[in-house]
């Protein structure tokens, strides 16, 4: 396995396929154990968090080891010491690192400098141990991916990028339901991507339809531009029953009623994102086994 995990892509199909099995394992065995006794993980965040921090410090607790939450304001690298001499530093002591940073070029460049594995806790770019959660509450819920057609209705955002990366390497079809100005240019369609500006089309036949905010932290300047842009993407039931009769629904939270889901949905039997937020906590526990233990 890679040493640090800043993309889906540094992992494999079949080391994909064992996380999700062990977080399912995880999930079913006595939830305290004794895998990183003594390890020390460090989490250090740009931009607010209440699932990625709490589901990092309880799995280094029910591990047995230990975990703290640096925010960067707090840190030195607050008040302009080097990322460089930063990640040197930590990753002398620390056992592993969880960074969630404003440019993703940040956690590369920890990356870079750090003797530790470096795990991306969301970024511009990507959010792959979302797609850790996501991939472990399908495979609960409607069993192997592969094959099958999965709809992303809203902003091509960090989330999204990861879910692109999951249909490449475990082969299924990302249907992306978005208006074509927030798609990136370098986007082509092939077996794995479908583009589509009309929610209801991308939603036909997916097993899973799954969403996020239509304004990500740090796009705040473009609130009123997205809100108008994205208003006929949102996720209702009507758009659900166009749906495979298995589909599910899940959105990475924190989500906004009324805007890119309804209250309704959210509540609704298909919606399966509380399993997926608990499922952050497990997804994670075999993350860090298998980078530390
Ligand atoms: N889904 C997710 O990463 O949530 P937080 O921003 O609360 O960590
Ligand atoms: N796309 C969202 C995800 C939050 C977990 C953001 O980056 O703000």
């Amino acid at each position: 396995m890679s040493k640090h995990f800043l993309n889906l892509k540094d992992l494999t199909k079949t080391e994909i396929l064992d996380l999700v099995k062990q977080a399912i394992d995880l999930k079913g065995s006595e939830k305290n154990s004794d895998y990183l006794h003594g390890k020390y993980l460090a989490l250090i965040f740009e931009k607010s968090s209440t699932r990625t921090r709490v589901s990092f410090e309880v799995a280094m607790s029910q591990l047995g080891g230990t975990a703290s939450f640096l925010s960067t304001k707090d840190l030195q690298l607050g008040r302009g010491e080097p990322l460089e001499d930063t990640a040197k530093v930590i990753s002398s002591m620390a056992d592993a690192i969880v960074l969630r940073t404003i440019n993703h070029s940040t956690i590369e460049i920890f990356a870079e400098n750090s003797s530790v594995p470096i795990i991306n806790g969301l970024s511009d770019l990507s959010h792959p141990c979302q797609l850790l959660a996501d991939l472990t509450t399908y495979q609960e819920e409607n069993g192997d991916i592969e094959g099958k057609a999965v709809a992303w209705i809203g902003d091509y955002n960090n989330v999204c990028h990861t879910y692109l990366e999951a249909a490449e390497i475990l082969d299924f079809e990302l249907r992306i339901g978005c208006p074509n100005q927030f798609l990136p240019s370098h986007l082509k369609e092939n077996k794995n991507l479908k583009i589509f500006d009309n929610p209801n089309e991308a939603a036909s036949g997916a097993s899973l339809i799954s969403t996020d905010v239509w304004v990500s932290m740090g796009d705040e300047e473009e609130i009123d531009e997205r809100t108008k842009a994205f208003s006929k993407f949102q996720v209702t039931t009507e758009l659900l029953d166009e749906a495979d009769e298995n589909v599910i629904f899940l959105h990475c939270l924190p989500a906004i009623r009324g805007q890119e889901v309804t209250s309704e949905v959210m509540e609704d039997e298909r919606s399966k994102v509380w399993q997926q937020a608990e499922n952050r906590l497990h997804a994670q526990k075999a993350l860090l086994i298998s980078l530390l233990g």
